[in-house]
């Protein structure tokens, strides 16, 4: 048991998120402290900068030892090395820049663009978002010239979060308290829900086998893990997609953020939840390893061995890709996967008559005779064929892990959602 958090958790609402945490010399400061044990507690990744003035409030060893990462509070990391610290790579990092408490001196100082510490520098640097949480007396909050430093800021695309009323550190009474931790810890989670690249776009993927019953303990099923379709809903949910994920039975956890999962057994059921609810997706990934044909008549109990048939009748199953890509709207995207066994020439031919068939606009060929591709491996190699038009063009991938070949896909994928 290590302290990590368990990626499986589901109450990680911010897993996989790199939050830069930025602290200035402020009484608020020792919120600060609440603030990363609430932002590390709900998965994110973080690291500190503090200006000088703000060690003076909280020790830079009391953060180090609450996110788990050094702090960096000064231009060199240590004077008998004479290291720098890299405010460019700190600025690159991120994927929100917070500044929490962020005083009247700070907001003066990111108006102007002035840079008289390691955190303006580290704000002059980074490409992410940033936001900042004001904590300042009344008096200075209300002043006009940081009103208008507020203003500047917000017109620059900075985030806000504003104080709070009450007893201010002053002993007088009104606006200016940094606003309570938890909140903040919201602020952040609903930011990262709708700044992201597919915030807004609604996507369906199936996943995992189907099985089919034979009697009602025998099935017909199929050696798919569910992990390649797991990987591709976890990545469209960490870019801000509401993923519908429909799977067949599998061993698998639900990922962080998956809006809604599905469970179903048979192609049937796989079909009927999938239709349902393509109408109202913008784009739909068929993952799933769906069965293609089923027992016409399976038994309601379990048959005893001289009771089992000589030959089962099979009879199709109904095809979910194939009804998806007949009603798709012109603004919806769909990509298919065509899992193949024959050499490469074979496999793309048969994946090409899938792509067109299908009426898709991406398809995800992987074949069995590449080593490390297909089922019960955490690696995949796959060819892409877009249709564009009347033609078809190819993308060759290299063998990479299933999450990696999920970040490919939902890139090639994206092209055409936003
Ligand atoms: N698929 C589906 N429903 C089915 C069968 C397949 O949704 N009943 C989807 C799969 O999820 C996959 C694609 O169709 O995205 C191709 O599946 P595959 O089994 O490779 O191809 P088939 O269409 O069954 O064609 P063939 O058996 O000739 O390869």
């Amino acid at each position: 048991m290590t302290g990590l958090p368990d990626p499986q958790d589901v109450h990680l609402t911010l897993m996989g998120r790199r939050v830069l945490l930025g602290i200035t010399g402020s009484i608020a400061a020792y919120k600060s402290a609440f603030l990363a044990r609430e932002l590390v507690k709900r998965g994110a990744e973080v690291r500190v900068v503090m200006t000088p003035s703000a060690t003076g409030f909280i020790t830079p060893l009391t953060l180090a030892t609450l996110v788990g990462n050094p702090v960096h509070s000064d231009f060199t990391e240590s004077i008998e090395s004479g290291a720098w610290t890299n405010h460019v790579e700190l600025g690159l990092w991120g994927d929100l820049f917070l500044v929490a408490p962020c005083t009247a001196q700070t907001l003066s100082f990111f108006a102007q663009g002035a840079c008289t510490n390691l955190l303006h520098a580290v704000f002059l640097s980074s490409r992410c978002p940033v936001a900042v949480a004001p904590a300042m007396d009344l008096d200075m909050f209300t002043n006009a010239a940081t009103q208008e430093n507020l203003k500047t800021l917000s017109e620059r695309g900075i985030k806000i979060i504003e104080p709070t009323s009450g007893a201010l550190a002053s002993g007088l009474d009104g606006k200016g308290r940094m606003e309570e931790p938890e909140v903040i810890a919201d602020f952040v989670e609903a930011f990262f829900l709708s700044n992201m690249p597919l915030s807004g776009k609604r996507v369906v993927v199936t996943a995992g086998p189907t099985e089919e019953p034979i009697d009602s303990v025998r099935y017909l099923g199929n050696r798919s893990t569910g992990k390649m379709g797991f990987a591709l809903a976890s990545r469209l949910a960490d870019l801000g997609a509401s993923v519908t994920l429909i799977s067949g039975p599998v061993n698998i956890k639900t990922p962080q953020r998956i809006a809604e999962r599905i469970d179903v057994c048979t192609a049937q059921e796989m079909y009927d939840a999938t239709i349902s609810v393509w109408p109202s997706m913008d784009a739909g990934i068929a993952c799933a390893a769906v069965a293609d044909m089923r027992p016409v008549n399976p038994a309601d109990k379990k048959l005893h061995r001289g009771d089992l048939p000589d030959s089962i009748l099979l009879e199709n199953t109904p095809d979910t890709l194939l009804e998806m890509g007949r009603t798709k709207s012109s603004s919806q995207v769909l990509m298919g996967f065509a899992l193949e066994t024959d050499s490469a020439e074979e496999s793309l031919k048969s994946a090409e008559s899938k792509l067109t068939r299908k009426n898709l606009d991406f398809v995800v060929m992987n074949t069995l005779a590449d080593k490390g591709a297909g089922f019960n491996h955490d690696t995949n190699k796959v060819t892409v064929l877009q249709s564009v038009g009347a033609h078809t063009e190819k993308r060759i991938f290299e063998l990479k892990t299933k999450r990696e070949v999920a970040y490919d896909l939902i890139e090639l994928l994206s092209t055409l959602l936003i």
